[in-house]
This record gives structure tokens, C-alpha cells and sequence, in this order.
């Protein structure tokens, strides 16, 4: 486990060297990778760090609000690129390509805002997990880590390269970053995308981010879960009113694990499960079905795709 007293202090001074005294850029999702760097960053060179938040449509409900809210102050360009990605990923539905789409898309518009504000030094959130699943081929993680820029930095940061999500978390609390951020759940980089199986639209999206909402107020706070989302993974007929619809099957998931590598479904109250599924075709006239994922990983991941 990281020590975090003798952690930050490197971590800061090396971010100072690195940074030369220029001004460096970051991208800003909001989770607890990004968030540490930022903190981290903050401290070593100030101002001189310029947060990218891309807000890519593909983000969880009220979260482009809550970066607004948490890192306001700092400073921070919201960028609104919801059409461009939606336009990217129309008629995609091989995964794989979605996140190849995905991550390419974020790339550039990333680069296209880094370039305006001139700075040579790139601060990335990445983590260990995220380095040996990458070289590993496993799947192309897009934490802007791993992913070639065309720009040419004078140097590459990442301050959280050899730590795992639970000493970032410890990190985070010894940073005295806020509660949410210290234990928000892992979220992927390409977004509410890999929970919709099959093409990506706006609609399906606002289905799935609906039904995450449900699924986080449900479990987050009383349940704690190391990872709980909701996802779209097919149609099928149901009964609303008296009529017959074809509509969506969303699956509910709901995670322990430690660094993600492995996980295991957590046993959850029956009637809670039954609340869940009750609340989200209530609320989504669209969805038909709900189902309870119990795969562990391996042979399941985490994600669906
Ligand atoms: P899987 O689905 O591979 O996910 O079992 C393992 C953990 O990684 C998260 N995940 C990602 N994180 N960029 C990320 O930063 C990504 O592209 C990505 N894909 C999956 C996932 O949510 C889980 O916590």
C-alpha cells in the first residue's frame, strides 16, 4: 500500500521538474485518477495547470454540472462536444470500434483545445491497471493514456502511474479531496458507450443514463458497491398498460473488487432487486425488462463491452 505522506511530495516535485516552469494541460474527467492529478498538479504549479473537461454526451446525469460545481475555480475549460461525438459513432456497433471511435474523437478534440493553450507538458491520470491491461491487449482502454497524440509534448506526467485505484484513493483522502471524489466509482473512459450494446444514439443513451441514475441512488450510499451501473443489452417484449411493446432490456450490475481486474456480483436484497426493476420501467415508458447480472469476472467483465 502507498504511503501516501511520502507519496505526494515526490509526486508534487516531480510534476514541478517535468513542467519547467511552463504551462501544463490536463483532461479532467471528474473521477478520483483525474481529480488526484489535478490536486497534485495544483499544488506543485497552480495556474500554470489547464483542466479539458470534454463533455462528451456520453457522461453519467448532472455530471457536467457537478465539474462545473467541484472544479469551478480552477482553471478550467468545459468543452461541449456531444454532437461531434454522436455524429462519430452513428451506425457503429462493434465494440471494439466503438471505443477505437471514441477514443479518437476525445483525442482530438482534446489536442485542439491543448494546442490553444500553448502549453508543451501533458498531465495524464493513468494507473497501473490501466497500463497492463493496455499492453496486455486486453482491451484499448482510452484514459487519453495509450492512445497516440498527434501533438509532440516536451514531456508526458503521470504522477499516478505505478498506483492502484485503492491508493488513489488513499492519496485522495490525504489530499483532502472531497468524500464524493475520494470514493466515487470507477467510471470508463468511453463513457455511458460501452453500456449500450449495439449502436450508440442519443436516445439509448438517455435510456441508460436514466437507468445508472436509478441504479446509483439505490445502491451507492447504503450499499456500497465498488462498481453499480446500468446497461442496455437487447429488446425485448413486455406489457405496459394493457398493450404488448418491444422495448429495452436493461441489466443492472452491481460489483466488489479491488482493482477491477477480478470482480465478483455482490448479493443483493431480493426486494431491493425488485424496487430497482420496478422504478426503472416506471420511469422509462421504453424499457420492458430488467435482469440482475450475477457473472463474476473472469469469465464476464466488468463492463459490457
Ligand atoms: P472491464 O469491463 O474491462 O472493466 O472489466 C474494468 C474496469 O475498468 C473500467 N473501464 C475503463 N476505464 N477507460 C477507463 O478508464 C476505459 O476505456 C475503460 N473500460 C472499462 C470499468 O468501468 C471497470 O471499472
Amino acid at each position: 500500500m502507498v504511503d501516501a505522506e511520502r507519496f505526494i511530495p515526490e509526486a508534487i516535485a516531480e510534476i514541478t521538474r517535468l513542467s519547467q516552469g511552463e504551462k501544463v494541460v490536463m483532461a479532467l474527467s471528474g473521477g478520483v485518477d483525474s481529480s488526484v492529478c489535478a490536486a497534485l498538479a495544483t499544488r506543485a504549479i497552480g495556474d500554470r495547470l489547464v483542466s479539458i473537461y470534454v463533455d462528451t454526451g456520453l457522461m453519467r446525469k448532472g455530471e457536467t454540472e457537478r465539474i462545473r460545481h467541484l472544479f469551478g475555480g480552477v482553471n478550467l475549460k468545459i468543452v461541449n462536444a456531444k454532437d461531434e461525438f454522436f455524429a462519430a459513432l452513428k451506425g457503429i456497433t462493434d465494440p471494439e470500434e466503438k471505443r477505437k471511435v471514441i477514443g479518437e474523437k476525445f483525442i482530438r478534440i482534446f489536442e485542439r483545445e491543448a494546442r490553444k493553450t500553448g502549453s508543451r507538458h501533458l498531465l495524464q491520470g493513468t494507473i497501473y491497471p490501466d497500463r497492463i491491461e493496455s499492453e496486455g491487449g486486453i482491451k484499448s482502454h482510452h484514459n487519453v493514456g495509450g492512445m497516440p497524440l498527434h501533438m509532440e509534448f516536451a514531456s508526458v506526467i503521470e504522477p499516478i502511474r505505478d498506483l492502484y485505484k485503492d491508493e488513489v484513493r488513499v492519496v485522495a483522502g490525504a489530499l483532502g479531496l472531497p468524500r464524493e471524489i475520494q470514493h466515487r466509482m470507477p467510471f470508463p473512459g468511453p463513457g455511458l458507450a460501452v453500456r449500450v450494446v449495439g449502436e450508440v444514439t442519443p436516445d439509448r443513451i438517455d435510456v441508460v443514463r436514466e437507468a445508472n441514475a436509478v441504479v446509483e441512488e439505490e445502491l451507492v450510499e447504503k450499499y456500497i458497491p465498488w462498481q453499480c451501473f446500468a446497461a442496455i443489452v437487447g429488446q425485448g417484449t413486455g406489457v405496459k398498460g394493457d398493450i404488448r411493446v418491444h422495448g429495452w432490456i436493461v441489466a443492472v450490475r452491481a460489483v466488489n473488487s479491488r482493482d477491477g481486474m477480478t470482480a465478483d456480483p455482490m448479493e443483493l436484497p431480493f426486494a431491493l432487486l425488485l424496487r430497482i426493476a420496478s422504478r426503472i420501467t416506471a420511469d422509462i415508458p421504453s424499457v420492458a425488462r430488467v435482469v440482475y447480472d450475477i457473472t463474476p469476472k473472469p469469465p464476464a467483465t466488468i463492463e459490457y463491452e
